[in-house]
């Protein structure tokens, strides 16, 4: 069953991802704003997604869908696919290569609380790059085995990050990262937090914090990076959330969540 929906989890992000690549007009135009006048949807985004929703509902009319760019669909399975239709969506808007479809399925409440990730991928769609895990079953990045790397000193660690679209959170976030700058050997801001918790399992970062994540950005990133050695938590013992998400290899981890926490980086707006 795991490897049935990692199939046809990458089959979808793969089928979104050629459609992306392919639809792309040489000028990618703003459609709407979300959040904040900075937080954009193009088409493009609501076509890959409607082409994903439609594709999971053919291949698995009992499942629910949970996507950033529609209503939920409640399912009767007891399991629910939660797509990105694309992640990285300023970069898309930009050209800079790093944007990807990311599609789990996950067991449980489609919420990150609670939810048991069960098989996912995030395609990067410039490059083709595919990343893909079932629970379980290991993370691969192109058909072969990833890891994080060993945990070594924050001092020595490359640390992904991302921020928020509104002008108060972005206030916050830059506190925090200005008290860590000094403390790592570098940061990040790749700008798909899909591919930031992909980079960690594959060891292109050491480590990845983001508050703000939504279900969508973290659902198949997590799993592909637990599965590849890495512990993917919050902060004071939560689990990872929209509040926070810290990934990595556990000794790095604990680090990282001992020096937010003293930073009190899952709080406030
Ligand atoms: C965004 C990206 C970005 C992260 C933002 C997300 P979107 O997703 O993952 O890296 O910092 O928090 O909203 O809007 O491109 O799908």
């Amino acid at each position: 069953m795991t490897d049935t929906l990692a199939t046809l989890a990458a089959h979808l992000a793969v089928t979104a991802g050629t459609l992306i690549r392919d639809g792309r007009p040489d000028e990618v135009v703003v459609a709407d704003t979300k959040s904040s006048p900075i937080d954009v949807v193009t088409k493009m985004d609501t076509d890959s997604e409607q082409l994903l929703r439609h594709l999971i509902s053919a291949a698995r009319p009992q499942d629910g869908i949970l996507g950033e760019e529609g209503d939920a669909v409640v399912g009767t399975s007891g399991l629910t696919w939660v797509v990105d239709p694309i992640d990285g969506t300023v970069n898309y808007l930009y050209g800079l290569p790093a944007y990807a479809v990311s599609v789990a399925v996950v067991a449980g409440e489609p919420d990150p609380a609670t939810w048991v990730p069960i098989a996912g991928c995030v395609h990067r769609v410039p490059d083709g790059a595919t990343y893909t895990a079932g629970r379980g079953r290991g993370a691969y990045l192109d058909g072969a085995r990833i890891s994080v790397n060993d945990a070594r000193p924050l001092s020595h660690s490359l640390v992904g990050t991302g921020f928020g679209y509104t002008t108060e959170r972005r206030r916050a976030q830059g506190a925090v990262v200005a008290a860590l700058l000094p403390r790592v050997r570098d940061i990040r801001r790749i700008g798909s937090a899909a591919l930031d918790l992909c980079a960690v399992a594959s060891g292109h970062l050491d480590l990845h914090y983001e508050r703000g994540l939504k279900p969508w950005d973290m659902a198949a990133g997590q799993l592909i990076a637990t599965e590849a050695g890495a512990v993917v938590t919050g902060l004071h013992g939560r689990p990872a959330t929209e509040q926070m998400t810290v990934a990595g290899p556990a000794g790095s981890v604990a680090d990282l969540v001992r020096l937010l926490e003293v930073l009190g980086a899952d709080e406030g707006p």
